[in-house]
C-alpha cells in the first residue's frame, strides 16, 4: 500500500515522478504529493488530499523546476486522508523530505522523544517522527553531514514496516532510500537513477533495475547507485532486465486498465504455460527446485493466499487433490500462522500473491519457513519480497496488473496451480504419461476459448446495466463452480459496492435462500459436468421464491434453459478447466456494472491493490 518514487538526473524531476506516480496510483489513492529540490537548493513541496488527479491540478498551476524529486500515493494507515497527512512530510526546518510506505509501530515512543526535544509535529502520520529524526541526526552527532549513515541509524531506531525515500537540501545529487519489508525496486539509468516500489514507476525511462533486500539503504545520485546494509558495507547485487514494456503499463484506448486487462487473459494463459512444456508433450518445472524424491516424499500441501488469490488457491486444491490424490488445505493467508498449523518437512506450502508483496501472505511464508515446510511462491512479479523469501518461485506471466480488482492475474494463477498439480502428479505417478499429456493438450487450448468467450461479452454488458440497481447479488456453484461464485461476488463487491455472496448451491438451504425476495438476481454457474444435475435443482429453489436467475452455461446444452431469466453461454471444456471460462462473464459483469453506476473501476474506494499491512 502507498507508491514511492525517487528520481535524480537531468530531466525535470516532477514530470518523471508525476508519471511514476500515476503508474503507482493503484497502490493507494487517498492522498498524493511531491517534493522537488529547486535548482536554488530549496526544498518544494506540493500535496493533496484524494486521487493523483487533484495533485496534477496543483502541480500543472505551480512551476517546480529541479533535476531529484521524492513522490507519493498514499493508502492511510495512520490519520485521516487529509493535505496535512499527504506525503511528503518535512522536518522544522524544511530540509529535510520524506515518503514512507508502510507503518513505523515505534512512533509513538519516538514522538515523545522529538517533542520532548523541542519538534513541532504537524500532521498526525507515523512517517513525520523520520523527518524530525534526519533533521537531528543530520546536523549533529556521529552521523553529521552523512545522510545514507543517518538513514542507516534511524532505520535501526525503526520498528514495523517500512519504505523511506528521503531527499535533504543540502544533497542535490543524492537521493536516499531504505527498505524492510516492503517493496523497494532501483531502476538504473544513464546519467539518473530511480527507486520506485516497482519497476512500472521507472519503465517509461530504463527496463534495467536492481532488486533491494530486507534493511538495505539505497544511495541514488546521477553518476550510480550504491546499497549497504545497515553497518554500512557494500553489498554486491546483479541489475536485471525487465521485459514488460511501457505500452503494457498503458491504457491502449480502453477506458479503464481492467477492461484492458480482461482482454489479455488469452495471453496471460498462453505466456503461464508457456516453456513448461517438454518435447514429449510432458511438463518440466525446474522452478520448483525439488528433486523428485521429493517431490514423491510430499505429504501434504497447504495453499496460502488473500483476496482473488484465495480463490485460485481453492482451485488448485480441487486440481492437486484430483491428480494427486494428496491432501490440500486453503487457508487465507491472514489466519494461517495464527492457527499453528501442522507443517514439517513433508509439507508443501504454495504461497500465491499476484504482487508478492501482500503482508499476510509473506508472513505465511516465514511462518512456514520456519516450520521446515518447503515452499514455493506463484506470484506475477520478479524479484517481490514473496519470491525472494519463499524456496522457489513460479512466476505467472501475466504482465503487469494496474487495476485494483484482479483478472488476468488471477486466471494466470489458476493456469499456473494446474500446471503445478500436473507436474507433481507426473513426478508422483498419480497420472499416467498419457494423461498429463492430454490434460496439456487441453489446457493449450484455453487461450482460444478465453479469447472467444471474450467475444460474447454484448448481452453480459446489457445484463449489467439492467441490474445496476439490485441492492443485492447471489452467486452460486458447486465443485470448481464454487470458488468462481465467490471470486463472481467478490468482484461486484468490490467495484459496484453490492452485497453480492457466493455460496456453495448445496448450502442455499441452509440460510442464504432467506435472502432472495422477488426479482433478486441469482447467477448460477452451472456448466455441463457431473453435478449439473443437483445445480439445477437449486436453480429451480431459487426460481420458485422468485430469483431471476442467470445461468452460465454449456454451448448447446439445454438442460439448464427452461429454468434460467438468462444463458450466458461458453464453450466446452473439461470440467476441471471450465473456472477458466466461467470467471469471464463475471468480471465483465461487475466492471459493467461499476461503469453504470458511473464509479471508478481500476480504483474502488477504500481499497489497493497490494495490501502490505496486516
Ligand atoms: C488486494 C487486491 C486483490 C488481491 C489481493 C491479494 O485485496 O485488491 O485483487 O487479490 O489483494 O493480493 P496478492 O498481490 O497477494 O495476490
Amino acid at each position: 500500500m502507498c507508491g514511492i518514487v525517487g528520481y535524480v538526473g537531468d530531466q525535470p524531476a516532477l514530470e518523471v515522478v508525476m508519471q511514476g506516480l500515476r503508474r503507482l496510483e493503484y497502490r493507494g489513492y487517498d492522498s498524493a504529493g511531491v517534493a522537488v529540490l529547486s535548482p536554488d537548493g530549496q526544498l518544494v513541496r506540493e500535496r493533496k488530499a484524494g486521487k493523483l488527479a487533484n495533485l496534477d491540478k496543483l502541480v500543472s498551476a505551480t512551476p517546480m523546476p529541479g533535476t531529484l524529486a521524492i513522490g507519493h500515493t498514499r493508502w492511510a494507515t495512520h490519520g485521516a486522508p487529509t493535505d496535512a497527512n499527504a506525503h511528503p512530510h518535512l522536518d522544522c526546518t524544511n530540509e529535510v523530505a520524506v515518503v514512507h510506505n508502510g507503518t513505523i509501530e515505534n512512533y509513538e515512543v519516538l514522538v515523545d522523544g522529538l517533542e520532548r526535544r523541542g519538534h513541532v509535529r504537524r500532521s498526525e502520520t507515523d512517517t513525520e517522527v523520520v523527518a524530525h529524526l534526519v533533521e537531528e541526526r543530520f546536523s549533529a552527532g556521529p552521523t553529521a553531514g552523512d545522510l545514507p549513515a543517518t538513514v542507516r541509524s534511524i532505520c535501526r531506531d525503526l520498528e514495523g514496516s517500512f519504505v523511506l525515500v528521503i531527499s535533504h537540501r543540502s544533497e542535490p545529487d543524492l537521493v536516499v532510500a531504505a527498505r524492510r519489508n516492503l517493496p523497494l525496486v532501483v531502476g538504473l539509468g544513464e546519467g539518473e537513477n530511480f527507486v520506485g516500489s516497482d519497476v512500472t514507476a521507472f519503465i517509461a525511462h530504463t527496463r534495467r533495475a536492481r532488486a533491494v533486500d530486507q534493511d538495505q539503504v539505497v544511495e541514488v545520485r546521477r553518476g550510480g547507485v550504491r546499497i549497504t546494509d545497515l553497518d554500512g558495507v557494500e553489498v554486491a547485487g546483479e541489475s536485471y532486465h525487465v521485459d514488460w514494456d511501457t505500452a503494457a503499463a498503458e491504457k491502449g484506448g480502453y477506458d479503464f486498465f481492467m477492461l484492458k486487462e480482461i482482454d489479455e487473459q488469452p495471453q496471460a494463459v498462453r505466456d503461464t504455460l508457456g516453456g513448461r512444456l517438454r518435447e514429449d508433450g510432458l511438463l518440466h518445472l525446474d522452478e520448483l527446485s525439488m528433486s523428485d524424491e521429493d517431490v514423491r516424499g510430499i505429504e501434504q500441501v497447504f495453499i496460502v493466499a488473500c483476496g482473488s488469490s484465495y480463490h485460485s488457491g481453492l482451485l488448485g486444491k480441487y486440481a492437486i487433490e484430483r491428480w494427486c490424490r494428496l491432501p490440500v488445505q486453503v487457508e487465507m493467508a491472514s489466519e494461517f500462522r495464527y492457527r499453528d498449523p501442522v507443517l514439517g518437512r513433508n509439507t508443501l506450502v504454495i504461497a500465491i500473491s499476484q504482487s508478492g508483496e501482500t503482508a499476510d501472505t509473506l508472513e505465511a511464508v516465514r511462518h512456514a519457513r520456519g516450520q521446515k515446510a518447503w515452499v514455493l511462491a506463484v506470484t506475477n512479479t520478479l524479484g517481490s519480497t514473496i519470491s525472494r523469501e519463499s524456496d522457489a518461485a513460479l512466476y505467472t506471466r501475466a504482465g503487469p496488473e494496474v487495476a485494483v480488482a484482479s483478472t488476468k492475474a488471477v486466471i494466470a494463477q489458476i493456469t499456473a496451480m494446474y500446471v503445478v498439480g500436473l507436474y507433481l502428479a507426473q513426478v508422483r505417478g498419480t497420472r499416467d504419461a498419457d494423461e498429463v499429456r492430454s490434460h496439456m493438450r487441453d489446457l493449450s487450448e484455453l487461450p482460444d476459448l478465453i479469447a472467444e468467450v471474450l467475444t460474447r461479452m454484448e448481452p453480459v454488458r446489457a445484463l449489467a446495466r439492467e441490474l445496476k440497481d439490485s441492492p443485492r447479488v447471489l452467486f452460486l456453484g458447486r465443485h470448481v463452480g464454487y470458488p468462481i461464485a465467490l471470486e463472481g461476488a467478490l468482484k461486484l463487491k468490490e467495484l459496484a459496492y453490492v452485497s453480492a455472496e457466493g455460496f456453495p448451491a448445496g448450502e442455499i438451504k441452509h440460510g442464504p435462500i432467506a435472502l432472495i425476495e422477488p426479482g433478486t438476481p441469482v447467477v448460477v454457474i452451472a456448466p455441463r459436468h457431473a453435478l449439473q444435475a443437483k445445480l439445477i435443482n437449486n436453480v429451480q429453489e431459487v426460481r420458485a421464491r422468485g430469483a431471476r436467475t442467470i445461468v452460465i452455461a454449456t454451448d448447446g446444452d439445454d438442460s439448464v434453459t427452461p429454468y434460467a431469466d438468462v444463458v450466458l453461454r461458453i464453450p466446452d471444456t473439461k470440467s476441471l478447466l471450465t473456472p477458466l471460462l466461467t470467471i469471464l462473464p463475471l468480471q465483465v459483469l461487475s466492471a459493467e456494472f461499476a461503469r453504470a453506476l458511473g464509479l471508478d473501476v481500476d480504483q474502488p474506494r477504500n481499497l489497493a491493490k497490494s495490501v502490505t499491512v496486516e
